[in-house]
């Protein structure tokens, strides 16, 4: 099994950059993220899908499972790599139910427990998304959801993989590895985090220091 990592991110440049390190295998949005760009959502959408050749989550915003369902559609039909995101509740349930059954790719999201992570898994989720930095904030180990969730899937054989979401410090990327997470997905600013250490810095710096002493020796 491999660590996918995806950026969670809708902005463009963000992705170019980040797609331009080959890191990076698809990209997870929200409706805050696509807020922040202050663009026409599926043309949005349809652009980041042309640019990555991997997943690209784009989330419903309505609340009942019929119209989750026509919302779904609609986005399925912007590009094939589309997965359509749920909000964990009842209603996305159904939906998940039906989507799955057409063979439209889902990822379900707001997942705190693992009973919800479970319960998407079963409905026929793609994907499942534990937040792990908003569990934390709150006080809980949100990295023990996501835990928990990987070994119920993996114990019963079930098709769905846990992304390993709400990522706020590299720290959490080596922690959702370490629990066997399928995927994490990390805004740029972690991804940008996680390439530095002083300690490269300083090595180039010497490096290149060390260099320039032997080439005025030759110079001289
Ligand atoms: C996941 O798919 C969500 O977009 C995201 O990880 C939420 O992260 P946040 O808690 O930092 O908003």
């Amino acid at each position: 099994m491999v660590l996918q990592l995806f950026l969670d991110t809708a902005n463009i440049d963000e992705i170019r950059e980040a797609l331009s390190w080959g890191v990076i295998s698809g990209v997870t949005t929200n409706p805050s993220l696509v807020a922040k760009e202050k663009r026409d959502f599926k043309v949005l959408v349809k652009e980041i899908c042309d640019m990555v050749p991997g997943p690209v989550s784009a989330e419903v915003i309505s609340l009942k499972s019929d119209e989750m369902i026509s919302e779904a559609r609609a986005l399925s039909r912007i590009a094939p790599n589309v997965v359509v995101k749920i909000p964990m509740c009842v209603e996305g349930l159904k939906a998940v139910k039906v989507l799955s059954q057409e063979g439209i790719n889902t990822n379900v999201t707001l997942v705190f427990s693992a009973n919800q992570g479970l319960l998407a898994a079963l409905a026929g989720a793609t994907y499942v998304s534990p937040f792990v930095g908003r569990l934390d904030d709150v006080g809980n180990e949100g990295m023990d959801v996501v835990e928990d969730l990987v070994i119920l899937i993996e114990n019963y054989g079930l098709p769905a993989k846990v992304i390993a979401a709400s990522i706020r410090h590299p720290m959490h990327v080596i922690e959702a590895a370490r629990v066997c997470a399928h995927v994490a997905t990390v805004p740029f600013k972690v991804l940008e985090n996680m390439t530095r250490h002083p300690l490269t810095d300083i090595g180039i710096v010497r490096f290149l220091d060390d260099w320039a002493k032997v080439q005025d020796t030759f110079d001289k």
